[in-house]
């Protein structure tokens, strides 16, 4: 296993992204096939062709974070949540069996059009009170061809209309400007006592020794900004993989008035012993 987790590592940056997601089509085209002809197919789970939200186990993943939603987030089943970069449903799948179908409700956006799709035709179905939304904005990671910019992107919610937000594997993916924007509106959208639930590959001291270490599933070869704050790990898509000074990341949750006061829970992409999950999570709660 350390074999094969040392040569993941090595070819992660050597074959170009956009090479690595037709590869990984292909593969699961194939395991789809498969499924279908032995029946083994999860009823209610995407194909794994469209799994475009990262190679560890969907559903696996998605029953982590209910739990960490609910232990850590403050997460209740009355409650009226927005999943930023909702993805193909991971978060949502699991969420549907929990939040209340009276008193609880679900929103959801996303800048890919199939993973919208699949959730409005596989999730809203069944759960009239989840509701998701197509955004064309422009990633180079993840829409090329999208015409709107992140970083004066309004979202389309009403001033306080949640008690809970979160973004999984997002700000991950995502420009210094466009966070900071994300976050302005978070706060705008939040009620008051809301809680924010967002994971990131935070640099603080232990993850950026590890790193100069090799021992980091992350390499964050480069650096996007003068001040160092933004390291990124692909030379030409920096949006494949993004991490932040932790310092950077408690300053802006600060400037954009959510909480002066937050938690983090480091995760163990740095290669840190005892993790609580596999990216680094912060809590707050906007006064
Ligand atoms: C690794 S996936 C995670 C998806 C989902 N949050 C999950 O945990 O399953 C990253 C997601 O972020 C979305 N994304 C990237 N930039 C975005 C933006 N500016 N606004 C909203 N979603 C974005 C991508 O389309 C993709 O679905």
């Amino acid at each position: 296993m350390a074999f094969l987790d040392k040569a993941k590592r090595k070819f992660k940056y050597i074959i170009p992204t956009g090479v690595k997601k037709a590869m990984k089509y292909c593969l699961y085209s194939l395991q789809d096939f498969w499924s279908f002809v032995t029946g083994k197919g999860v009823k209610g789970y995407p194909p794994k062709r469209l799994n475009f939200v990262g190679s560890g186990e969907f559903m696996k993943i998605g029953e982590e974070f209910l739990k960490h939603f609910k232990k850590i987030g403050g997460l209740k089943s009355s409650n009226t949540v927005l999943d930023i970069g909702s993805g193909i449903g991971r978060m949502a799948i699991p969420l549907a069996r929990y939040l209340d179908t009276n008193k609880g409700e679900y929103y959801g956006f996303d800048i890919d059009k199939r993973g919208v799709k699949w959730c409005k035709n596989n999730v809203s179905i069944k759960y009239p009170h989840f509701n998701f939304e197509y955004v064309d904005i422009y990633n180079k990671y993840y829409n090329k061809k999208g015409k709107i910019k992140a970083n004066k992107f309004v979202f389309p919610y009403k001033n306080e209309m949640f008690d809970f937000v979160f973004a999984t594997s997002v700000f991950t993916h995502m420009l210094p400007d466009q966070i900071e924007q994300y976050l302005s509106e978070i706060k705008r959208v939040l009620k008051p006592g809301g809680k924010i639930f967002l994971t990131f590959f935070s640099l603080d001291k232990e993850a950026i020794q590890n790193i100069k270490k090799k021992i980091s599933y992350c390499d964050f070869g480069y650096t996007y900004d003068e001040a160092g704050n933004c390291m990124y790990s692909h030379k030409d898509v920096p949006e494949a993989e993004i991490g932040y000074k932790e310092k950077w990341i408690i300053d802006q949750l600060k400037k954009s008035g959510i909480s002066e006061e937050l938690e983090i829970y480091h995760g163990g992409w740095s290669g840190r012993k005892n993790p609580y999950s596999y990216q680094d999570i912060i809590c707050a709660q906007k006064k």
